[in-house]
């Protein structure tokens, strides 16, 4: 069956489609090469060049066999999806291992098995990624009705009532389990999440925190902390990109028009704080001189949601957001893209993993390059999208 994204994609003949077809040919050509030194490994940042390779049970675990599997449906390369069968298969430790887990399983799972299972139908990928998705809905604090991020990983801490605004990514893999398990139950915990994020996370200028602290106890709110952004009331740019993208996939699973008017305040801020190149500071409200480092993760991200955001209000905002998107990714493209450094690993220069503890500045990450990688998907009509 044709999806709507297919249909508007051969109505309308982009005058753009070209650099498309250019930019995802380089970053397949620049991904086989990779392939062959990464494997079946666990990419996070790239320093000197080089990709450092992460242990399976960090939250980035996902994004090299989720872009493996996207390029491989855009291109057929057999060895791409081998690879990405691999991760998924090493990921069972961890799963199976079940202390290491915490609220990112979303990012994991979602990126491993819920896409091999959309690809393939493979009833493996789908068990695993039901699992993971047990787990996930397991981590919901009743009375504060959000999923509780991290866990006590040092002595002493004292963090049950944490949540975090990159959880809206992670409910996808619930709203994936009510779909196909028929159990609603699922889907009720991401809403009652993606609640939560709309009243207490996303602030009427469409600014949101990254951190919010609730009593776990009684569920009240108590406070906001600063978390990988400046500080509490500044506006980290990966965070607002989470918000923008995940309140977009929470309207797409729902109908729920809250989602859908949070999504766009979220947009629109994010979109009016960009400098003229279109290449995100790491956070909007940092002090200026600060704002010289960029996060293009946060700006890849942005863009794939805008291309989801565009199909779903009005014509004229979708207009807006879908051109937006459009124009975000270019800029990626010919600003951050590694294409004439044959000796960088990464795709996308210039990521911020985590300024407060000086972690990853200035460097390609992961993420950064899967979701360019599926914005440009989404242009060309591949997928599936892992998240829908
Ligand atoms: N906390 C995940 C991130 O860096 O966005």
């Amino acid at each position: 069956m044709t999806s709507e994204r297919e249909k508007r994609n051969a109505s309308q003949v982009s005058p753009s489609e070209s650099w498309v077809d250019e930019a995802w040919r380089r970053a397949l050509e620049k991904t086989l090469t990779n392939a062959k030194r990464i494997g079946a490994g666990f990419p996070h940042a790239s320093e000197g060049g080089r990709y450092g390779l992460a242990e399976p049970e960090w939250w980035t675990a996902g994004f090299w066999p989720g872009m493996l599997g996207l390029l491989y449906s855009g291109s057929g390369e057999e060895e791409l999806a081998r690879l990405a069968g691999e991760c998924e298969e090493r990921l069972d430790s961890v799963l199976d291992g079940f202390v290491r887990l915490d609220h990112d399983l979303g990012f994991m799972w979602t990126l491993t098995s819920v896409a091999s299972y959309k690809r393939s139908g493979s009833e493996a990928s789908r068990i695993r990624a039901l699992k993971a998705a047990n787990y996930l809905a397991g981590r919901f604090n009743l009375k504060g009705g959000f999923l509780r991020a991290w866990n006590p990983w040092h002595e002493g801490d004292r963090n049950t009532g944490l949540a975090i605004i990159d959880c809206c990514m992670n409910v996808s893999l619930l709203f994936w389990a009510s779909r196909t398990s028929g159990d609603p139950r699922y889907a009720h915990v991401a809403e009652a999440h993606m609640d939560t994020v709309v009243k207490h996370f996303v602030r009427a200028d469409g600014s949101v925190y990254h951190v919010v602290l609730f009593d776990p106890i009684t569920g009240e709110r108590q406070e906001a902390l600063g978390g990988q952004g400046y500080a509490p009331e500044s506006a980290w740019s990966r965070g607002t990109a989470w918000a923008l993208y995940g309140l977009t996939l929470a309207y797409h699973h729902t109908g729920k028009a809250d989602y859908l008017e949070a999504a766009q305040r979220v947009a629109n801020f994010f979109l009016s704080r960009l400098p003229d190149d279109l290449i995100p500071a790491w956070d909007f409200r940092a002090p200026l001189e600060l704002q010289e480092l960029r996060d293009s993760s946060a700006g890849a991200c942005a863009a794939s949601g805008l291309l989801l955001l565009a199909d779903k209000g009005g014509e004229e905002d979708g207009h807006v957001y879908r051109r937006m998107g459009e124009r975000l990714l270019q800029a990626l493209d010919e600003r951050c893209g590694s294409w004439n450094d044959a000796q960088e690993e990464g795709l996308l220069k210039h990521g911020t993993s985590h300024y407060p503890e000086q972690r990853n500045l200035d460097v390609p990450l992961i993420y950064g390059d899967y979701f360019f990688v599926e914005g440009l998907a989404r242009l060309k009509g591949i997928g599936p999208i892992p998240w829908e």
